[in-house]
């Protein structure tokens, strides 16, 4: 390699670094202090749902420790390091197929991150949001955490879980 090879892959790592660190640092922490889970875009289907009594799509997707889980069926409980993610998106008409519902733009996007020890008084789970194309932080204060918590203790059974991985072959 020539000195000059050297000095540009040295100018390209640089500059890829702080290309990431520049998208990380755009996007502010929960008020609980939970980061925005990087990569979470690239991550695979666990599964899907349709509100009628508020008309929004959502796409449930997992890391690769939830994928696992959820394709050998271990999700009660779901193994510490799963974060599972929620993408909501408001109803809209395909413009060319009346009768297909299909996503705008998105409304939040709102994780949980399973850590038996870390979040022992929320059953194991930290809980963050984030609204819209600009990823706003939910919530003024880290008490936002109690309301996700609570209304998700009706699927305390599940692991505090509601979605059932989509079946697959
Ligand atoms: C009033 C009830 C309610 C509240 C409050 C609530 N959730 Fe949920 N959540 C649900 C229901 C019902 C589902 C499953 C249906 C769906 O896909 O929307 C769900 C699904 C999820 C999922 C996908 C995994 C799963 O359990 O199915 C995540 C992630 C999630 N919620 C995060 C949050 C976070 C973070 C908060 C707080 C900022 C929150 N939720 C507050 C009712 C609630």
């Amino acid at each position: 390699m020539t000195k000059n090879t050297l000095f540009l892959l040295s100018l390209c790592l640089t500059f890829q670094t702080s290309l990431s660190v520049a998208e990380n640092a755009a996007v502010p922490p929960a008020a609980n202090g939970i980061e925005l889970p990087k990569h979470y875009k690239n991550w695979r289907l666990i599964g899907v749902s349709h509100r009628e009594d508020n008309n929004s799509l959502r796409a449930i997707l997992g890391n690769p420790v939830a994928i696992a889980a959820a394709r050998s069926g271990n999700t009660n409980p779901w193994p510490d390091g799963t974060i599972l993610a929620k993408l909501v998106w408001p109803d809209s008409r395909h413009p060319l197929w009346d009768e297909a519902t299909v996503p705008r733009e998105l409304k939040h996007a709102e994780f949980m991150i399973k850590d038996s020890v870390k979040y022992a008084r929320t059953s194991g789970w930290g809980f963050a949001r984030w609204l819209g194309k600009g990823q706003k932080p939910y919530g003024s204060d880290a008490s936002f955490s109690a309301e996700c918590h609570s209304c998700h203790s009706k699927a305390s059974d599940y692991d505090y879980v509601f979605t059932r991985p989509v079946p697959l072959p």
